[in-house]
């Protein structure tokens, strides 16, 4: 048996606890929007059965500059959303709401990590502002030459100029491409390559623990990393007043610019099927891929499933927070695109959870009186190692709703954040989705899903989740498979940017279902007896450490780029905080030798060519790597090595050589 011929996925996770839905109590003046599973099921029914209708009556709830002529047309994975229309999401996410009178309420609250006098500087920002403030930035991106249909690359921190910047392209049609702030200039150099872009906007530095990123000099360095194209103008912000180098002609002042800006930019019409964004995510090969989203049907979709999945309700004094950052997908879907049009004020928070202390979430949670809390696993057993103490340091009892996103979660986590930040009074929802589903594909509902740690329940409304074997048969109740979406919806991704073969090649071509491509997720799930979902983890090279996606090849290649390293393989190791964590293989050319010096250089040089976030946590030296006689890797192999189990239970019978593991093994130990 091969790792190729082996498809069976096996299931150790068995959990039986069961959490039927909350009263209203803590909703004070709201209600459950959907408060029973009849009325889920009767919905999704409808949902899936007839599309046109359901989507037209949610998407009738948004401002359109002109009407749809057809609500879904074409085949997966060529599904088109509310063709013929014109709408803008800027106009929907900030004019709508000023001209339906709101203009005063608050859109954003933001908070800085540094704390002047003890105190934490506080802004908020109304819908009118945000109307003033995009307009303006958008005549700037237009006086810069920048048209409908050109990517802005954005590259900053937390700061509310990054919701600003991305909304203002919004607003003319620039598709924003936006750069978690931990990547390095050699990744933002990729980003900017593939996309053609050529605006940066960027800040002098970010904020972290204290510390200060240089993202302007990453900025600086990845456009010299550029050989080809026209070089491309940058737009600083400041926030640290860190010492930045400015390139004459080059590089601009946001400052300067803003002040300059006229105020008035009227939101653009786009066509439905215009492209909104792209956000480069890791996949199976070396190269980040840019997922492309387009604009009425993300808009719509990730405008419902805030709705539902967290209960939002204008004008019952909720305030959202998501802890995401804005250069993931979390942060676009479910700190601006989708919770905007709700008009329920949403949370930025510039910086780290421990700064200055570990219970520095559970007070911004008190001081703002949040009501729905949104955060990772990763940092859900992070607040459990610092202890019970912190957060029973602060009122929590505003909170109604507990999301949960980017991994699969373990119960002890999910029982510890229902019980101790949730009071036992808060439904937790595991929403489970990805950057290509553009929003929550598969989540409890809060007033109406029982849930039972660990699982992500159902799929929401509009989405057709199915567990299939590889010829497409559904897998039997608890037999693990491969998570397919038979159906399409709305806020679907509609390419990988300039590479179609990869779009289907990825997505389409693994799995059909009566001679049709339904879209796989990369990964594998189970349906259990009583119709709940669970996410067992990815079935491609890519692995979720701390909720980020990392693809193996990416961080293999860059540990190959490094002078001394001739071949790398790396796998997942389970880890308490992380979840999963890197462990690197590596065979050194010749002249070079092992060490911690080395060690510490190969890591140094995978978070400059990716980011700190993608170093290994360990590397080991290897003669050679255990291959199969065809020359494949065997990476359950070396997560085995790598995990310590002493006897796998991998069969080795197709190993090249043998004294390889046992040399491994060696070096565990020495
Ligand atoms: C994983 C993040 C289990 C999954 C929104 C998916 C999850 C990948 C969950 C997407 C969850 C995300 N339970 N696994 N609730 N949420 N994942 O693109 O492997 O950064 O394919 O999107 O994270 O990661 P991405």
């Amino acid at each position: 048996m091969n790792e190729a011929a082996d498809t069976s996925i096996e299931s150790t996770l068995s959990e039986n606890r069961v959490f039927p839905p909350m009263g209203t109590g803590r909703l004070k003046g709201a209600t459950w929007r959907i408060d029973s599973m009849a009325e889920y099921e009767r919905l999704h029914a409808r949902s899936i059965s007839e599309p046109e209708s359901f989507w037209s009556e949610v998407a009738s709830e948004l401002h359109w500059f002109e009407p749809w002529d057809s609500v879904l047309s074409g085949e997966m994975p060529d599904s088109r959303w509310f063709d013929g229309a014109k709408t803008n999401v800027c106009f929907n996410c900030v004019d709508r709401q000023v001209q339906s009178g709101h203009g005063g309420d608050t859109a954003i609250i933001w908070e800085s990590e540094p704390l002047e006098n003890g105190v934490p500087e506080t802004k908020l920002i109304t819908y009118k502002d945000l109307q003033r403030e995009t307009s303006k930035f958008a005549n700037v991106l237009k006086s810069m030459g920048v048209k409908k249909g050109d990517v802005v690359t954005i590259y900053m921190g937390m700061v509310p100029e990054l919701a600003v910047a991305v909304l203002a392209c919004a607003r003319i049609g620039a598709p924003h491409s936006v750069i978690f702030g931990g990547f390095s200039a050699q990744s933002i150099a990729d980003r900017v390559h593939d996309a053609s872009s050529t605006l940066i906007v960027t800040c002098d530095g970010l904020h972290r623990r204290g510390k200060v990123v240089p993202l302007k000099e990453n900025v600086d360095s990845a456009i010299n990393e550029l050989s080809e194209g026209p070089t491309p103008q940058v737009i600083t912000l400041k926030r640290c007043h860190n010492e930045i180098t400015h390139h004459d002609g080059r590089d601009h002042d946001w400052h300067d610019l803003m002040a300059a800006a006229s105020d008035d930019c009227p939101c653009e019409p786009m066509e439905a099927e215009d492209t909104l964004f792209l956000l480069y995510t890791s996949g199976s090969t070396g190269k980040p891929k840019g997922i492309q989203h387009t604009t009425a049907g993300y808009m719509v979709f990730t405008y419902l499933t805030s709705k539902l999945s967290f209960n939002l309700v204008p004008d019952a004094g909720q305030v959202y927070w998501c802890t995401a950052d804005i250069g993931w997908i979390t942060g676009h879907s479910y700190i601006l695109h989708g919770i905007l049009p709700n008009r329920v004020p949403t949370i930025m928070y510039e910086g780290a959870p421990n700064s200055p202390d570990e219970s520095r979430f559970w007070s911004i949670i008190e001081r703002h009186q949040v009501t729905q809390f949104y955060t990772a696993p990763t940092a859900i057993r992070a607040f459990m190692k610092w202890g019970d103490e912190h957060p029973n340091k602060h009122d929590l009892s505003s909170l109604q709703v507990l999301g949960t996103v980017g991994e699969p979660i373990n119960p002890e986590a999910w029982m510890w954040y229902r019980r101790i930040i949730g009071g036992e009074q808060c439904p937790v929802v595991d929403t489970y989705w990805q950057t290509e589903t553009g929003g929550h594909m598969i989540t409890p509902l809060p007033g109406a899903t029982p849930t039972t740690p660990g699982s992500c329940t159902r799929p929401t409304l509009g989405i057709d989740a199915a567990v299939v074997h590889a010829d497409g048969t559904e897998c039997a109740p608890n037999e693990g498979g491969i998570l397919v979406i038979r159906k399409p919806w709305p806020g679907m991704l509609r390419g990988v940017y300039g590479d179609r073969d990869r779009y289907i090649d990825t997505y389409w071509s693994t799995i059909s279902i009566d001679g049709k491509p339904v879209y796989t997720a990369g990964d594998s799930a189970r349906l259990d007896n009583s119709g709940n979902l669970w996410i067992m983890g990815r079935i491609d090279d890519v692995i979720n450490v701390s909720g980020h996606r990392i693809g193996t090849m990416e961080v293999e290649s860059a540990l190959v780029s490094h002078v001394s390293v001739v071949e790398a393989a790396v796998v997942g190791v389970p880890h308490e905080i992380k979840g999963t964590a890197l462990a690197a293989f590596v065979t050194l050319g010749q002249g070079f030798e092992p060490g911690d010096a080395l060690i510490d250089a190969l890591k140094a040089h995978v978070a400059k060519e990716i980011g700190s976030f993608a170093k290994p946590d360990q590397i080991r030296f290897a003669e050679a790597l255990p291959k199969t006689r065809s020359g494949k890797i065997m990476r359950r192999l070396l997560r085995d090595i790598a995990a310590g189990v002493e006897n796998t239970n991998q069969d080795t019978t197709t190993l090249e050589d043998l004294s390889v593991v046992a040399k491994l093994r060696e070096s565990q130990e020495g």
